[in-house]
């Protein structure tokens, strides 16, 4: 699919410079030309040689250069690719781009390109969380750029969330996107969808409560990428420990009741995911107080059923969203259950995971799904939540485009 495109990659000054580089051969392997920008801080963590050895080109660096502009002028250079790529994408070039500086060579080009710009932000979960470059991430969404990633994860500084350059896989896979439809960057622009994600806790008095350990992760990633896929986003999420995704609204809710009527009010939309982990039952009467340990022992609970959140919009029978996904998540039979759930809850995909005890699915970052249709199964080979996110998004957008 990239045979004989030609990429200018802007290499920017990030830890995760490193794995440009690597980018770089697999973009070639694919049948891509790379030439390549090294801003003068890129060329900390990597060497002009490395990069030049590998794109087999000079390495452009400096805007007043005499041998540079003769080679090619930073116009040119900009026009003549086919699209542009910033990996990494530092806070700081971010900066530029959503300002539209030209101090350098790098942000010059990308002001003079009108070719289409992808980027890889990369940067510490504090920057990249800051509501400077969030301001700038949306500036650049509505400039057209298209962004991949960040991915949550552990950080070369120590420290965990958002901010992980998206790996090279990825950042190929929305290459591919660009170049198979220059047209549509955003397959979901103008399209709602609602999201749930994480557990639900379910009162037992005014202190306790009953929940799991769902971390939130599968849902808010798949948030995320409806997001980046130009979707109106609402995610309905139980308490989780991580942060909230940008550019999404994000409703927080604690039980089961509260999760359905948050999600009846963000309806109607084109697409509504269930990635949360509903408890199943409520305990029948919460106490008013915090019940004491006492001579009587410990207490019986009565429990009540909760709501089924996807069995009932993909009940509606008017305004139901036109794709209904629900997850399974099981520790055995994984297929012939979700089969049986797909039927049962009536909705049109069930994404079904094996949570037994060793997958590390629960609270990890990978994820080995299954989707079941009425139509068939079809298992994906294990890849990272975020990855699970993207492709199981672009499978929507493109089933909702048939629609
Ligand atoms: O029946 P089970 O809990 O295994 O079904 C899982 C699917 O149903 C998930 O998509 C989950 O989000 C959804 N669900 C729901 N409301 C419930 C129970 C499950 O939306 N009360």
């Amino acid at each position: 699919m990239l045979v004989g495109k030609r990429i200018l990659l802007v290499i920017g000054g990030g830890i995760a410079a490193y794995k440009s580089l690597e980018l770089i051969r697999r973009l070639q392997d694919r049948g891509a030309t790379v030439r390549a920008i090294l801003t003068k801080a890129g060329t900390e963590f990597v060497t002009p040689l490395s990069v030049g050895s590998l794109t087999g080109d000079k390495v452009f660096q400096e805007l007043f250069s005499l041998t540079d502009e003769n080679d090619m002028g930073h116009i040119e250079l900009s026009r003549d690719a086919d699209l542009m790529v910033v990996a990494p994408a530092t806070a700081d070039l971010m900066a530029k781009m959503a300002n539209g500086h030209s101090n350098d060579l790098a942000s010059t080009a990308l002001l003079a390109t009108d070719k289409r710009v992808l980027i890889a932000p990369a940067m510490n979960v504090r920057m990249w969380l800051h509501p400077a470059t969030q301001r700038n991430l949306a500036t650049l969404r509505g400039d057209g750029v298209s962004v991949v990633g960040p991915n949550d994860g552990s950080m070369a500084c120590g420290e965990f969330g958002p901010g992980r350059m998206a790996e090279v896989p990825e950042i190929i896979a929305a290459i591919e996107a660009m170049m198979a439809n220059p047209a549509v960057s955003h397959p979901l622009k103008g399209r709602k969808v609602v999201v749930t994600s994480g557990p639900t806790r379910e009162a037992i008095d005014p202190v306790r409560y009953i929940s799991n350990h769902s971390s939130g992760k599968q849902g808010h990633a798949i948030a995320r990428a409806a997001a980046e896929a130009g979707a109106e986003v609402t995610l309905v999420t139980g308490p989780v420990a991580i942060p909230d995704p940008v550019g999404v609204n994000v409703v927080h809710v604690e039980s089961a009741r509260d999760m359905l009527a948050a999600v009846e009010k963000a309806l109607p939309a084109a697409i509504a995911v269930f990635a949360a982990a509903v408890a199943d039952w409520r305990v029948a009467d919460v106490a008013g107080g915090k019940i004491k340990k006492g001579a009587g022992g410990p207490p019986s609970l009565a429990f009540v059923e909760n709501p089924d959140i996807l069995a009932t919009v993909a009940g509606l029978k008017a305004g139901r969203p036109d794709l209904v996904v629900g997850f399974a998540a099981e520790t055995d039979n994984v297929i012939d259950n979700a089969r049986a759930k797909l039927a049962r809850k009536g909705c049109d995909l069930i994404v079904a995971n094996d949570v037994a005890t060793g997958t590390g699915t629960f609270g990890g970052d990978a994820n080995t799904v299954h989707l079941v249709t009425p139509d068939g199964v079809e298992t994906w080979a294990r890849q990272s939540k975020d990855e699970v996110a993207r492709a199981l998004v672009a499978r929507l957008a493109d089933r909702l485009g048939k629609t």
